[in-house]
């Protein structure tokens, strides 16, 4: 049979990043194209006791249908913390629980946006943002990053040449792919455009907590004064990303509407994965379980630095990010990007092209992302001394 699929997915590539799952696993093979937490990260012992307890004091509560605003004691644990730790939360504010970060930012953009209204974007960004809203029929402007983060030139330049900007997603900190981290007074430029335009900002921020060295920078949520940023946040990074827990915060009139967009999607998040996490953050130490994560990739990440530097021909730039899971290579000019990545996946070492991050996946592109949290110390210096090996007998 012919199957008639919609005009929105006709289009939909699936996930590069997913597609390059399919080649791994043959023996030896080393990738650095996961966005995958390390598996040490996962508090196995911790969750298994807490799971025990919940069947056993709990199981209705754990097994009947919740509310789709989410667990209420976990709620509370999680607006308590985005106080305390990011000075988040106004009195208008409110939570919800979402099914990943992920289902916070496609039901922003569900809510938020009409077909055809423009959402700005970080160009590279987060495939999954993107793909949410090429699907719900929103165009897609990038504007570039530099070492400060976003360029708000090139920011106030998109806002004044498109007449229905709705929205902006940024990932502010440790960016994904790029690994940077927009600076203070970078921010406050971007809150002050938004204001002038009169645009939502969408503050993506599940690597926040996984800062290994330099100054924690406000979030744009606490800076915020007109109720224009909504803030999206996850466990996946700090917890599990297979327990899909995530949350947003935004003015409550936003989220009361959130609300009735998750009824139709999922109804609620997992009861009993939101009730492991709250009892896990009542239990035990959420910050000292984040401080030892921070240590184990503040050691990846500098041995994948210390590997590039000492390896890479001096024509290949690379970010030097202070926290999160990635770090973003950049192949000098003339040399072609789809063929350095088919070589490396040649043999075997995979990473991910930039294009699979481009607002356009069309425009030309010489950079690739790298993943520290996943690979082996022995398979991070083993793997990049290939890609060097490579970048020279390219000619870079
Ligand atoms: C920037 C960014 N936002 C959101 C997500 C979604 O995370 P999750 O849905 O697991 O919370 C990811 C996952 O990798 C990400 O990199």
């Amino acid at each position: 049979m012919n199957y008639n699929v919609s005009e929105k997915f006709k289009n939909l590539k699936p996930s590069a990043i997913r597609e390059i799952f399919k080649s791994l696993g043959a023996p030896g093979s080393i990738s650095f194209a996961a966005g995958n937490p390390n598996p040490d990260s996962f508090p196995v012992k911790e969750m298994k006791e807490i799971a025990d307890e919940i069947f056993e004091k709990e199981p209705v509560t754990a097994l009947q249908y919740g509310i789709t605003e989410g667990y209420t004691p976990l709620r509370e644990l999680v607006k308590a913390r985005l106080k305390r730790v990011y000075g988040i939360g106004e009195p208008d504010d409110d939570l919800i629980i979402v099914t990943g970060g992920q289902q916070g930012i496609e039901l922003t953009c569900k809510v938020m946006c009409n077909e055809g209204d423009v959402v700005l974007c970080e160009n590279p960004s987060f495939i999954g943002a993107l793909n949410a809203f090429r699907s719900l029929g929103a165009k897609l402007i990038g504007v570039p990053l530099n070492d400060c983060g976003i360029d708000v030139n090139e920011l106030e330049k998109a806002l004044k040449e498109n007449k229905n900007v709705k929205l902006l997603y940024t990932i502010p900190t440790f960016q994904n792919p790029a690994g940077i981290t927009t600076d203070l007074e970078t921010r406050k430029k971007v809150l002050e455009l938004a204001e002038k335009y009169d645009i939502l900002i969408l503050e993506d921020n599940p690597y926040g907590d996984l800062r290994f060295s330099g100054e924690d920078v406000p979030t744009y949520k606490s800076m915020d004064k007109t109720g224009r940023v909504l803030y999206c946040g996850s466990f996946s990074k700090v917890l599990s990303a297979g327990m899909r827990i995530g949350f947003l915060c935004a003015n409550k009139d936003i989220v009361s509407k959130i609300v009735v967009a998750k009824q139709v999607e999922d109804v609620h998040t997992n009861v009993l994965f939101q009730m492991i996490c709250a009892k896990y953050i009542e239990k035990y130490d959420l910050e000292q379980h984040i401080t030892e994560i921070r240590e184990l990739y503040k050691k990846k990440a500098g041995l994948m630095i210390k590997a590039l530097e000492e390896n890479m021909p001096k024509t290949v730039s690379f970010t030097r990010p202070e926290g999160g899971i990635f770090l973003w290579c950049s192949l000098p000019e003339g040399l072609e990007l789809s063929e350095f990545v088919k070589r490396a996946g040649d043999k075997n070492v995979f990473v991910v092209p930039g294009t699979a991050f481009a607002a356009d996946p069309e425009a030309p592109c010489r950079s690739f992302r790298l993943n520290y949290s996943m690979p082996s110390d022995e398979e991070i210096v083993k793997g990049i001394r290939i890609l060097a090996d490579i970048a020279r007998e390219m000619g870079a």
